[in-house]
């Protein structure tokens, strides 16, 4: 395959989640002959409460039909592959930080789970067109210039691993098994409905409850920020015009250290910067992460948001879903949390103010 429009059936693995919801709303919102189907687990990050917007509109709501589901449960995926044109398989475990404490289920999600996807294409009679979500994170820290598609794979956290085997199944199946599958590396993507576990939610959640704010070690580790929405949109690209077999980085190119965005965050929310706690460092930390996005370029895509704007609206949408925030922040979110930052908070400084002390 090399591009088509006429992909109108659609499975969307992990749709209930913080991209995967932002690319179902998207597109059921653009597309008025398509139809989605959802299959989710709906582990502590999924929530169906990310499709509300569709579920509120009636013509949009006839065209989703949601399945709570384990992608690596081959009598879940099978019929439904088998009904689809296209499967992107947004499911995964997506934090960092969970993987280094519990990396089980990164695994099993994330490659077994990719397995039986894989599986199911090769044996379903229409030949779906598969698209793998994946990550920056498989180059691994990027400490000068920019990973383009061909740079070597090296991840260093236990999600990135399982992430990088997941793509790598995903090329062995094209090179063997003939599946017409393409692959996008997305890099930090923030926005709408991010789950507060993850720097800009948590920092914001935590801020506007005057809590502090656990940063990493020095902080000056390099993050490029991609708004949801053109995640979303360069993903939709990648499945109608990607060539087959093909992998496209979905560059944010607004490279900003985390110094810099707490900073950024803090003045819009008017909160002071004591707020802001140095903390023991993430094991393995990747200081940077950067990617070339010419390729996809190429094809058609840039980023449409700015940092400063994106992040002004994301905190808008969390100053006016709290209860959304809220519900997520519950449940296994006190054990968690305390097991995450527990020690880290006990002992921790004053960060140094951005400009003072710390070269920027
Ligand atoms: P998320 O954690 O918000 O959502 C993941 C969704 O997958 C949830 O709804 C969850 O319930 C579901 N899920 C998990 N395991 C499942 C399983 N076994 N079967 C079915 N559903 C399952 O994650 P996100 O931030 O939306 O990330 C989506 C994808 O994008 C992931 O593959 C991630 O690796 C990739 N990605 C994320 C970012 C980022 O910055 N958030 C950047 C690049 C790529
Ligand atoms: O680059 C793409 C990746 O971005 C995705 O593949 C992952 O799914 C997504 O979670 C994200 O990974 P990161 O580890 O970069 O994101 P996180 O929001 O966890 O952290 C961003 C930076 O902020 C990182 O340098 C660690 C730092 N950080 C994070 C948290 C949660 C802190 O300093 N303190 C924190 O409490």
């Amino acid at each position: 395959m090399g591009s088509t429009d006429a992909l109108d059936r659609l499975l969307v693995t992990g749709g209930a989640g913080f991209i995967g919801s932002a690319y179902v709303r998207d597109v059921l919102g653009r597309r008025d002959g398509t139809r989605i189907t959802v299959l989710d687990k709906l582990t502590y990050a999924g929530n169906e409460a990310n499709l509300a917007p569709v579920r509120d509109d009636p013509e949009m709501a006839a065209r989703l039909t949601f399945v709570r589901g384990d992608i690596a449960d081959p009598n879940a995926v099978g019929p439904l592959v088998g009904r689809a044109d296209a499967i992107l398989n947004f499911a995964a475990e997506s934090h960092v930080d969970r993987s280094i404490l519990d990396p089980a289920a990164f695994l099993t999600t994330g490659v077994v789970g990719v397995h039986v996807l894989l599986e199911a294409c090769r044996s379903a009679p229409g030949q779906p067109r598969f698209l793998q979500v994946s990550t920056d994170e498989v180059y691994g820290s990027v400490d000068v210039g920019e990973a383009d598609e061909q740079a070597p794979l090296a991840p260093r956290s236990p999600y990135a691993a399982a992430k990088a085997a997941g793509e790598l199944l995903v090329r062995s199946y094209v090179i063997t098994h003939g599946i017409d599958a393409v692959v996008t590396r997305g890099s930090n993507t923030y926005g709408p409905y991010h789950h507060p576990e993850k720097l800009i939610p948590l920092f914001v959640t935590n801020a506007l409850d005057d809590r502090p704010l656990p940063l990493y070690g020095d902080g000056l580790q390099r993050r490029e920020w991609l708004y949801v929405s053109d995640h979303a949109a360069a993903i939709d690209l990648v499945l109608r015009h990607g060539m087959r077999g093909e992998t496209y980085n979905v560059a944010g190119a607004s490279e900003r250290t985390n110094r810099e965005v707490v900073s950024l965050l803090l003045e819009y929310l008017d909160k002071p910067w004591s707020l802001v706690k140095q903390v023991e460092d993430r094991p393995g930390h990747d200081r940077r992460y950067a990617m070339d996005g010419r390729k996809l370029a190429a094809l058609g895509w840039q980023p449409t948001m700015s940092f400063e704007k994106g992040l002004a609206a994301t905190i808008d949408w969390y100053r006016a879903n709290e209860a959304w925030w809220r519900a997520a922040r519950s449940g296994e979110w006190d054990d968690w949390y305390l097991r995450q930052y527990g020690q880290r908070l006990a002992t921790a400084t004053s960060a140094l103010p951005p400009g003072s002390g710390v070269v920027d």
